[in-house]
């Protein structure tokens, strides 16, 4: 660990405990998941299970896989709480007591609702194999992932910054879908994941921008390095019973370019967002090394814009299907 980091990390820490209740909301009057479910506390609460159940049967099947893909990347939760702790800066099972550490358990808060307003949405609509995808859930989070960020702070901030945004895109696109087909509740509830996405987005990219004050010519070289790797989506390893690694995230990855809900030309824009945000164009005074990586990152959109028109999506020899859509037919509800 480049020691420089650790002092940013410190140095960025009284800007950060001021914008805190900026970045994220009280728990107490924000959203929960609840605010978007059926009250089986209720006289209604069935009532509104089979209003749910209806609206969830005109869903398209690409859309439904897209949404079990989302919320399974939300339940693992956890790999992504333990690939921010270890950062140098960020405190340890909060100790000692850091604003970065406050910050990540803050940030976990918040993101820990997503995969149970999916999850309970999903179980409700009596369409998914709730212990196929609880199977995957709990494959997902033992086996990890790999973000390429080497318990960086810049590295994994860069990161995070992408992932954000990408997450943001996949649950508005579903949320599209939703709106389309009727179903209203999904509609609204994706839309507000969506949004908690959008904050955090900015949160993270607003982090960067605190470390560019400082630190401009590293942070340019690991916004290169992380390019030249490729982003790794978080859910990577995905799988279901049976499978290999990362086997059932390459047919998510078909299922969810195939129907537009998260595409190659997503990442392209993401790309191009981000070198807008930090400004990396018009950035002055760097070092050699760092000027040729802000050329390198400053020609991407335009190269990988060549490459996506070239790009032609290859269908698998054979549909894929899904364990987690393994559900008897059901005359009616
Ligand atoms: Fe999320
Ligand atoms: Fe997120």
């Amino acid at each position: 660990m480049d020691h420089g980091r650790l002092e940013i990390m410190r140095a960025v820490e009284p800007f950060l405990e001021e914008q805190m209740p900026v970045l994220l909301r009280n728990p107490e009057t924000n959203w929960q998941p609840s605010d978007f479910l059926p009250d089986l506390s209720s006289e209604e609460g069935f009532e509104q299970v089979r209003e749910l159940q209806a609206e969830a049967r005109e869903l398209p099947e690409d859309v439904l896989v897209g949404l079990v893909g989302d919320m399974i990347t939300e339940e693992a939760l956890p790999t992504y709480a333990s690939w921010i702790f270890p950062l140098e800066g960020v405190d340890h099972q909060g100790d000692p007591k850091t604003v970065w550490g406050a910050w990540n358990r803050g940030w976990c808060a918040e993101e820990n609702r997503h995969g149970d307003v999916l999850n309970r949405y999903l179980y409700l609509t009596g369409r998914v194999n709730m212990r196929e995808v609880e199977v995957t859930v709990q494959n997902l989070i033992s086996d990890g992932g790999d973000t390429q960020t080497m318990n960086d702070p810049y590295r994994t901030f860069i990161y995070t910054s992408f992932q954000e945004i990408a997450t943001r895109v996949s649950h508005l696109s579903v949320a599209r879908y939703a709106e389309k087909a009727g179903a209203s509740r999904l509609f609204k509830l994706c839309s507000r994941v969506a949004g908690d996405e959008h904050r955090h987005a900015r949160a993270y990219s607003l982090f960067i921008e605190k470390f560019m004050e400082m630190d401009r010519d590293e942070i340019v070289l690991a916004f290169e390095d992380m390019m030249r790797k490729k982003i790794t989506m978080p859910a990577m390893y995905m799988r279901e019973r049976g499978k290999s690694i990362g086997e059932t995230f390459k047919k998510f990855e078909y299922i969810a370019t195939r129907s537009e809900i998260y595409t190659p030309r997503d990442y392209i824009d993401i790309v191009e967002q981000l070198l807008k945000r930090w400004d990396i164009e018009h950035l002055g005074g760097l070092s050699p090394a760092a000027q040729k990586a802000q050329e390198y990152l400053c020609q991407l959109p335009d190269r990988y814009r060549r490459i996506v028109e070239r790009f032609k999506l290859r269908d698998p020899a054979t549909p894929p299907r899904f364990s987690w859509l393994d559900v008897p037919e059901r005359a009616s509800i």
